[in-house]
């Protein structure tokens, strides 16, 4: 489903240029489950940006569904990460003054979706990552772990092929991280989600059937199965 070839980054500050991603290639087919690890500054969020339709690599190819992504003009391009991709980041980014419905309804509204009709999707989603008793809660009256469930109905809820998740356990305990990560590989398994997760944390990557690494701006490992 994900064809990217020949990956290259480079960041321009003023007079230099650093390179932070170096040629990657990689193929993810729908619903992977997939980890990327790798050092602070090997380029993971960079990676994932690019692989969210958020940024364009300096070099390369990208091709989601045989559909060259990288050609497509900016609207062409915000409709179609809309449509197709979810995100989910370690700081949650729920909008305070709303509740979780609200919040989880959000990409549903932006797309044009009735009141009533987002809501009966958000709460069903709510009720999916096991929130069914919290919709009307604001985030200030929810736990990490909880705020982190409404983030990623948030993502789910407008049905997507491509989710992503920034160290998302990275905010949480190891008990919470794993009820979380127990989520992601729900999910994953139900909806047919592609995921891809990335993370610091050794036992979140050894969930994953799919583990990847990044050392220094290059894939150090691929197709390492888990046990
Ligand atoms: N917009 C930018 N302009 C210039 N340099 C950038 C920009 N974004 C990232 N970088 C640099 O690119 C490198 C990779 O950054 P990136 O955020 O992708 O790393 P990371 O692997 O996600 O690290 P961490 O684990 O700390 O989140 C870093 O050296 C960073 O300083
Ligand atoms: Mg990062």
């Amino acid at each position: 489903m994900l064809e990217l070839r020949g990956i290259t980054k480079t960041f321009r500050i003023g007079p230099t240029e650093r390179t932070v991603l170096h040629d990657l290639d990689l193929d993810i087919a729908s619903g992977e489950l997939c980890s990327l690890m790798g050092g602070s500054g090997s380029g993971k969020t960079t990676f994932m940006n690019i692989v969210g339709l958020l940024d364009k690599p300096t070099q390369g190819s990208y091709r989601i569904n045989g559909e060259d992504v990288l050609g497509a003009k900016a609207d062409a391009l915000s409709r179609l990460r809309g449509r197709l991709i979810g995100f989910v980041f370690q700081q949650f980014f729920l909008m305070p003054r709303l509740n979780a419905w609200r919040n989880v309804a959000l990409p549903l509204m932006y797309r044009g979706v009735a009141e009533a009709e987002a809501k009966r999707k958000a709460c069903a989603m709510l009720e999916r990552v096991g929130l069914g008793a919290h919709t009307e809660h604001k985030p200030s009256m929810l736990s990490g772990g909880q705020k982190q469930r409404v983030a990623i109905a948030r993502a789910l809820v407008g049905d997507p092929a491509i989710l992503l998740a920034d160290e998302p356990t990275g905010a949480l305990d190891p008990t919470v991280s794993r009820e979380i990560m127990d989520l992601f590989i729900e999910m994953n398994r139900d909806l047919n989600v592609l995921v891809l997760i990335i993370t610091h944390d050794p036992g979140v990557a050894a969930r994953c059937r799919r583990r990847l690494e990044l050392v220094k701006g290059r894939l150090a490992t691929q197709e390492k199965l888990a046990a």
